[in-house]
């Protein structure tokens, strides 16, 4: 049995020498801090800090002043306390529909953008990425239990779908005047070991939105209205992450020439194949792709989380995980990739439009409507996957990883500056790359 490990808090006085009324606090490590969302954001600070019994250096790196002001941090979350620096890093080389793009990339992970720059570079000649969309519809799910009738509630729902548009609509008139609005009703009925459930799905156009607060609101405004139609209950009003309304697809041909002999391509295909199949290869595959797409989806403010759990809910739509990707040989011996994926993102709305930094870089994509960045993201999603297949069927995926992660290694070792490069290359022509090998590299560096 695991035993709890007795933790005492050093007083604030003695982690950061700050005052004795922040000492008291400090004395009782409870989370239940009464009107911490009230605290200015150093003030919330100072109390973690008393609860953790944090040092001066950790203290201060939490008010390091961040690329958004704390204000407008204060009113984008809850509890607001300081904001953690992802690397942003611009992908070169893509070509996507006849226009050359520059994509801004946020990860913390190396080789990711890299990864995209050289795999675009391998197929601008012949063209780069084409791509399209199939709409910019998001679904809204209203949930009806305990409806007696089930099939007779559904088409009762559905004769009254022009009530339903009217409702839809009347929630957003910005967004019908925009072109968007309610497009389409469908009503599932989905069995489960308590009953049947009823389903209604509103799809609804959202343009240039995520739409999330757009859909949602009309599943809340219609639910009384379905329930008394139905003599049933609503439950959850939500959207549906798993946007398939909303599927943005890439595809590219790279030469055998670019990519470096047929044995290459062939070895790309059977790798793919390999994930289509197997399920446990598939989720590292797909993962491998949401590299790139979320670090495009990080970098513009858009909801990550929601582009994940629809790309992986899409991979699995046929009821068996597959890959997001298809790599096959065309005709003139070419090895042809394409994506298709649901990006449910936007430009309007929401941290895109607050986050000066996303603004900023949204400006270096240059786009005008949330499509186009969706396809832009999935070009992204296709060259990362490229990249990775190409290193795994060829030489393995850690060289080109190590000199990178060697310059993280020497950093972690306390390496500066110059330092750093060189402690990095040492490891990497020993081929030991730890963080003991890169201090003994390093005192050797300072002792000369
Ligand atoms: C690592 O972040 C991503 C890869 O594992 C993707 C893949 O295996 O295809 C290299």
């Amino acid at each position: 049995m695991i035993q709890p490990v007795p933790v005492t808090l050093p007083t604030m006085s003695e982690a950061t020498g700050e005052t004795a009324a922040v000492t008291e606090q400090a004395s009782t490590p409870t989370s239940r801090i009464p009107g911490f969302h009230k605290l200015s954001a150093e003030q919330r600070i100072d109390r973690i800090a008393a609860f953790a019994g944090m040092g001066q250096e950790h203290r201060e790196q939490l008010s390091a002043p961040s690329n958004i002001d704390p204000h407008l941090g204060d009113h984008m979350i809850e509890n607001f306390v300081t904001t953690i620096a992802i690397p942003v890093g611009i992908a070169t080389n893509l070509r996507v529909d006849g226009r050359d793009v520059l994509v801004p990339m946020a990860t913390e992970e190396s080789s990711v953008v890299a990864a995209v720059g050289n795999s675009a570079r391998q197929c601008y000649d012949s063209g780069g990425f084409t791509t399209s969309m199939s709409g910019t519809e998001m679904i809204a799910q209203i949930q009806l239990l305990d409806v007696p009738d089930p099939h007779h509630a559904r088409l009762r729902i559905l004769e009254r779908r022009d009530e339903i548009a009217q409702v839809c609509d009347a929630c957003d008139p910005v967004l019908v005047r925009l072109g968007g609005g309610f497009r389409e009703l469908d009503v599932r009925l989905v069995d489960t070991p308590t009953g049947t459930m009823v389903i209604v799905h509103i799809v609804v156009d959202t343009r240039d939105a995520m739409g999330a607060n757009a859909v949602n609101t009309m599943a809340e405004r219609l639910a009384p209205s379905i329930a008394r139609w139905t003599g049933g209950r609503t439950l959850l009003r939500i959207l549906s992450n798993l946007a398939d309304r909303r599927v943005a697809r890439a595809r590219a041909t790279w030469s055998v020439d670019a990519i470096g002999g047929t044995h290459v391509r062939d070895a790309m295909v059977a790798a793919y194949q390999f994930a289509d199949n197997d399920p446990y290869r598939a989720a590292t595959h797909n993962k491998g792709i949401m590299n790139g797409v979320s670090a495009v989806v990080l970098a513009t403010g858009n909801d990550t989380r929601a582009v994940e759990a629809g790309a992986h809910a899409y991979a699995a739509r046929t009821g068996r995980y597959r890959s997001l990707s298809t790599w096959e040989v065309t005709a003139d011996g070419a090895l042809a990739g394409t994506i298709e994926l649901p990006l449910a993102v936007g430009l309007v709305g929401g941290a895109v439009k607050i986050h000066p930094t996303a603004r900023a870089l949204l400006g270096i994509i240059g786009v005008s409507t949330a499509a186009e960045l969706a396809r832009i993201i999935a070009a992204v999603g296709l060259a990362q996957n490229f990249g990775a297949m190409k290193a795994l069927a060829t030489e393995g995926i850690q060289k080109g990883h190590m000199s990178l992660h060697a310059q993280n290694i020497a950093f972690s070792a306390g390496a500066t500056g110059e330092e750093v490069g060189e402690v990095a290359r040492r490891l990497v022509a020993d081929a030991t790359i730890n963080e003991e090998a890169a201090a003994r590299i390093l005192a050797t560096l300072r002792g000369r």
